[in-house]
């Protein structure tokens, strides 16, 4: 089966753990954090172009320790898109806050026209996500907040890299949220980080991640264990340095897809625009009619052709039981039915590609007809 995401991991990756085992030293509690976290932080700055990263132990970690900073409490409203993945959602729940769903766009992320008419009194963020690889609007989102003075967080967990009109996502607002789970365009097993340009907001997550503490057992402001180990730390810094290289493949990966596939009638590829680079975390493709029979042959001949996500959040069990099941959100349950990620990932050789491309062509064309 060619997998829809791998982690690829080389010698340099082992070496770099070898030495942190060797040290001894597999994390640190203190307010700053270990040697190889440091690191880790002050090379994703770089990356990023920003003032301040923090890493910590997951991209869930992230957004919480950024509502969490930002003071999302019971009582408030937070606005997130159903079609992504349960985490968004979930940390506003974990806050005791409100999640307040917004359907998407053409371009399946959140739709600053409909986001508009969801703000109350009560609304305290707006957390856009930047789906698939490919940066939500957010210049017209970062208008909206502005104005009622709502605090922006966004979920780039999927988009490292992405750069919205020459800017990195992640620091488009007041904290981006970064994961590096095994998956993502870089792991570090399980991993995350938050960006930010605010001072107070990077003092603040930075305790937030350690139980609160500044000089041990001191703990000053609600805050869990959200520590990224040393050795998940030590394998991020080698990913970094790949990361141009996996996202010029991915690319690569993804313009042959298109040029091969979007003449088939009924197929759609949604996320372009001038003034936005997408790095194709998933390269996601709409189809009319048809597509659990596509994905099912897909999958038969060994693609691991893949749907994100079948079931838009305010529909899961979980929001169903909390009374947003009967919750309307048309573009969100359309594109929930229609889309399919195929593999594009940077270990996907050219031999599988064309196989990839000859094979979807071949079935698309068979059931959408
Ligand atoms: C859009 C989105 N948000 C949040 C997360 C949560 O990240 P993690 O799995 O590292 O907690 C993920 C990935 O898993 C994601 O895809």
């Amino acid at each position: 089966m060619i997998p829809i995401n791998k982690p690829i991991l080389g010698n340099e990756e082992k070496e770099e753990v070898l030495k942190v085992l060797e040290s001894g030293m597999l994390t640190d509690a203190s307010y700053e954090g270990g040697k190889y976290t440091r690191e880790f932080e002050a090379k994703l700055e770089k990356i990023l172009g920003c003032k301040h990263v923090i890493a910590v132990n997951s991209g869930t970690a992230a957004l919480h320790c950024s509502l969490l900073a930002i003071g999302v409490k019971r009582g408030d409203e937070v606005i997130v898109p159903s079609f992504t993945f349960v985490a968004t959602a979930n940390v506003v729940l974990a806050c005791g806050a409100r999640p307040v769903f917004v359907d998407i766009g053409e371009d399946y992320n959140i739709d600053p026209a409909k986001l508009k008419k969801a703000i109350t009194r009560k609304t305290k963020a707006i957390i856009p996500v930047h789906l698939y690889g490919y940066p939500a609007n957010m210049d017209e989102i970062r208008e909206i907040a502005s104005k009622d003075n709502i605090a922006l967080i966004e979920d780039a967990a999927e988009s490292l890299g992405a750069e919205y009109k020459g800017r990195q996502t992640g620091t488009l607002s007041d904290a981006g949220c970064f994961s590096f789970y095994a998956t993502k365009v870089v792991t570090t097993g399980e991993g995350g980080a938050i960006s930010t340009n605010s001072d107070e907001i990077a003092e603040k997550v930075t305790m937030i991640r350690n139980h609160g503490m500044v000089e041990g057992y001191d703990s000053r402001v609600l805050g869990l264990n959200y520590r990224l180990p040393e050795i998940s730390a030590a394998i991020g810094l080698k990913q970094l340095e790949k990361l141009p290289s996996y996202i010029r493949k991915r690319r690569e990966n993804a313009e042959y897809l298109n040029e091969r596939i979007l003449d088939v009638k009924g197929v759609e590829f949604k996320q372009s625009s001038k003034d936005r680079t997408h790095v194709f975390y998933l390269y996601t493709l709409s189809v009319k009619r048809s597509r659990d029979d596509l994905l099912e042959s897909l999958k038969k001949k060994g693609i691991g052709a893949s749907v994100y996500f079948r079931i838009p959040v305010h529909k899961t069990p979980l929001y169903s039981s909390l009374g947003y099941g009967s919750l309307k959100l048309s573009k969100t349950e359309t594109a929930a039915r229609e889309v399919i990620s195929l593999p594009v990932h940077p270990a996907v050789t050219g031999e599988q590609l064309d196989f990839i491309a000859s094979e979807f062509i071949k079935e698309a064309r068979k059931l959408l007809k």
